[in-house]
């Protein structure tokens, strides 16, 4: 059975929300064909993953997601059987000038590529704290809540003093969108702890750190760059931080071993582990297509247990890194990880 998790009571999600990233424009190296993929998004929806992350900066995919409300509408669903997440990321070099006007028109946007009068759940990011304006600019998200344009507010990649910045200024939070996996745990460094203080669900990305998690990579030599596409290069630099390939090779082979215990798949495993960490409401797993579909159902199949826990605990006390606080490392100036990010896609959306 397919689980979901309220995050208001009368609003409730899969716990395996289907990323879709991965069809943006600048993510893939191919042009995709609308309607197969609004055939394989409704088939996704119609095994009960009933619920998508998307992005005002995911080039191309609001109006792709748009194209499945309309042919599910048509088919005779309600709309409200689909649950959309998008997101609201101002470019960096407009921070400092971005107005009331320029929030609304940018959430109007949304909703015009969507093709619906209301978003389900919008979630917040602020490139640059240095631009201390990120509480006046959550108010006006706030505001267009209140006139409807907006059924709930959650963020994404702020770290623990920020979010309580937004707690303490009274917004009324749902969710937040961390990265969180078996190779990233810095949330755990308090975020975590203030999300379930106040009831904010976490929606977390990065459990296959963009496929390496799972069997295809155990017993892999490194891979060298240029990787595939932009989710192994981020989570490449992720795998550096938590102590290299070969300690990620141990993790791959204890991931394996637990796998097999249970005769599920390694990714199957990750993406459990992290379910089960506390206030986790879902996992957001990137799915272009339903190739992983038939796999993935299976994390709702089985739980971990003590020996489990141990066998991957044994690995992750190894870990170096990553350190700091959630989206810390990829706001380093000139540091790896801000260096493969694209914070004007609004510019060209
Ligand atoms: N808020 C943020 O800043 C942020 C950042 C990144 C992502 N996200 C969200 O999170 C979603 C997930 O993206 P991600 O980059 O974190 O990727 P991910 O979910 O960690 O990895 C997805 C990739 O893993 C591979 N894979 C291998 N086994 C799989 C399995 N059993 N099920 C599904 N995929 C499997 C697939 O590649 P193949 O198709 O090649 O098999 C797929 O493209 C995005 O679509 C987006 O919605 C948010």
């Amino acid at each position: 059975m397919i689980e979901r998790y309220e995050l208001t009571p009368d609003y409730s999600i899969s716990r395996l929300i289907n990323g879709v990233w991965q069809l943006a424009t600048d993510h893939r190296r191919q042009a995709v064909d609308r309607q197969s993929v609004v055939r394989d998004l409704s088939r996704l929806v119609e095994a009960g993953l009933t619920t998508f992350d998307c992005a005002d900066i995911y080039l191309g995919v609001e109006e792709l997601l748009g194209d499945l409300l309309r042919a599910y509408r048509t088919s005779g669903g309600g709309l409200s059987d689909i649950q959309i997440h998008t997101k609201f990321v101002p470019d960096r070099s407009t921070l400092g000038e971005i107005t009331r006007q320029k929030v609304e028109a940018g959430i109007d946007r949304s909703l015009g590529r969507l093709g619906v009068e209301r978003l389900d759940l919008v979630q917040f990011h602020w490139w640059d704290y240095d631009v201390a304006r990120f509480v006046e600019v959550a108010g006006w998200l706030a505001e267009l809540k209140q006139a409807g344009k907006i059924r709930l507010l959650g963020t994404t990649n702020f770290d623990t003093p920020r979010m309580h910045e937004l707690v303490e200024a009274g917004f009324d939070l749902v969710a937040h969108q961390p990265q969180y996996s078996l190779l990233d745990r810095r949330a755990e460094g308090g975020l975590v702890d203030l999300c379930r203080e106040q009831g904010i669900g976490l929606l977390c990305y990065g459990a296959l750190a963009g496929g390496f998690l799972s069997a295809r990579y155990l017993g892999r030599n490194e891979p060298k760059a240029p990787l595939a596409n932009r989710s192994l290069t981020k989570y490449k630099l992720i795998i550096d931080e938590f102590g290299g390939w070969e300690l990620f090779q141990d993790l791959l082979a204890s991931l394996d071993e637990v796998a097999q215990r249970h005769d599920v798949s390694p990714s199957n495993v990750a993406v459990r582990w992290v379910l089960e960490r506390p206030q986790v409401a879902a996992v957001i797993l990137g799915t272009p297509t339903a190739t992983h579909l038939t796999e993935n159902l299976r994390v709702f199949e089985f739980s971990l247990d003590e020996e489990d826990g141990s066998r991957l605990e044994g690995t992750l006390s190894r870990a170096l890194g990553p350190a700091g606080e959630p989206f810390g490392l990829e706001r380093v100036a000139d540091g790896p990880h801000a260096s493969i990010l694209k914070t004007e896609l609004n510019r060209t959306g």
